[in-house]
């Protein structure tokens, strides 16, 4: 079995992060996020992977080579300009030797892959979808199944006058049988979503849906990206802490010194070669990047930092994500979903609010910003 790995598209709701650094090699707890989908098809015995790069491409391969130190092998082909996420797949078609896996590569889940290509075959389905409960399914495109799981449509988000016939929306992983690429256009964009699986409908081809209640998250929104950190050190799902638990539910990696008189508590992550100083408070569901510097009287809570970071003496960052090498003066506050670009520099005593983003490299001068 093969999988393909859509990481092609800009991510543009994770901006500015996504300007430096494409959406599915961001870190997720220190590690770049697609080394998880690489694991979960590792589990399930799937190590032939095609990643379907456009945007951002070269990235990929300087970060994961052929692949052989994650344990999976890897090929890459790059889209001269986008063509959408069955366009992708169709201009992977020469690597393709069988029934294969797609994933989106910006989902987050442990779903379980060997039972889902289990009910595919079980089925006789020419695509099987992977679906998953919403609470609101008034949001999303809703996938209704009959009683033996077959697709009977693909509803558009249902007005307020719909009736709500299900809550299960696609989950963007498939499994799909390679002659059906014979029916997309070369070259040309083309929509797993929009034109591919209603097609295959409207022909009366056996498309099924795979409902599960694994964990499953979209990481493409700050709230997201920062819901799947805070999950993770909940431990609802799995996940190898690197480094030593130096206090009950803190992880750290080597080189890494907490002074005492700082006051770290879990559930936390640090990384590698990072200084907390003696008065720096690090609270729970916070994740430290590498080599970062939290200075006395600092807190952190909730929030990510990704390496390099310097939180200055007194600054606090809460619930929000600061991109590598950001630097926070004095008395700095950055709350509620901030999203600051990478080598950004915000000067003493500014506050950051309300979902702010700092595009790259930018400098905030002291005492600029208030609420
Ligand atoms: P937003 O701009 O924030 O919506 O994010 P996105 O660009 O990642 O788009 P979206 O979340 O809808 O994409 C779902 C998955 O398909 C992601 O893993 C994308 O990387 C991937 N993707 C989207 N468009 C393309 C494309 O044209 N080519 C390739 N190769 N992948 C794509």
């Amino acid at each position: 079995m093969q999988a393909v790995i859509l990481v092609g598209g800009e991510g543009t709701r994770l901006r500015p992060l996504t300007y430096t650094i494409p959406k599915p090699l961001i870190p997720l707890m220190n590690r770049p996020f697609l080394s998880f989908q690489f694991e979960l098809c590792r589990r399930h015995g799937i190590t032939d992977i095609i990643l379907s790069t456009s945007y951002m491409a070269s990235i990929f391969q300087e970060a994961f080579g052929d692949g052989s130190s994650l344990g999976v092998k890897l090929t890459y082909v790059t889209e001269e300009s986008p063509l959408d996420t069955c366009g992708a797949v169709k201009n992977v078609e020469e690597h393709i030797r069988g029934p294969f896996m797609v994933f989106n590569g910006d989902v987050l889940t442990d779903l379980d892959l060997s039972a889902m290509l289990a009910f595919h075959r079980q089925k006789g389905s020419v695509t099987t979808i992977s679906l998953t409960p919403v609470e609101d399914p008034s949001a999303y495109g809703l996938v209704p199944l009959d009683d033996e799981g077959r697709v009977l449509e693909f509803l558009e988000k249902p007005g307020p006058d719909d009736e709500i016939v299900t809550n299960l929306i696609n989950a963007g992983t498939y499994v799909i049988e390679p002659e059906l690429l014979d029916r997309v256009p070369a070259a040309q964009r083309y929509s797993f979503e929009r034109q591919f699986f209603p097609g295959l409908l409207a022909e009366g081809l056996p498309v099924y849906g795979f409902p599960s209640d694994a964990y499953w998250l979209d990481i493409g929104t700050p709230a997201k990206y920062l819901q799947a950190h805070h999950d993770i050190l909940d431990r609802l799902l799995p996940f190898d802490f690197s480094g030593e638990e130096v206090f009950p539910g803190v992880w750290a990696e080597e080189d890494t010194v907490i002074e005492e008189g700082a006051l770290v508590s879990g559930p936390c992550c640090l990384g590698r070669g990072c200084h907390v100083s003696s008065g720096a408070v690090i609270r729970g569901h916070s994740v430290v990047g590498n080599d970062c510097c939290i200075a006395p009287e600092a807190v952190v809570e909730g929030a990510v930092l990704l390496d390099g970071v310097r939180v200055g003496e007194g600054s606090e960052v809460h619930g929000s994500v600061l991109g590598r090498r950001v630097r926070l003066g004095r008395k700095v506050e950055v709350r509620d979903l901030c999203v600051l670009g990478e080598g950004v520099a915000v000067g003493d005593h500014n506050q950051l609010r309300m979902g702010l983003r700092i595009w790259p490299e930018r400098e905030i001068a002291p005492d600029t910003l208030h609420f």
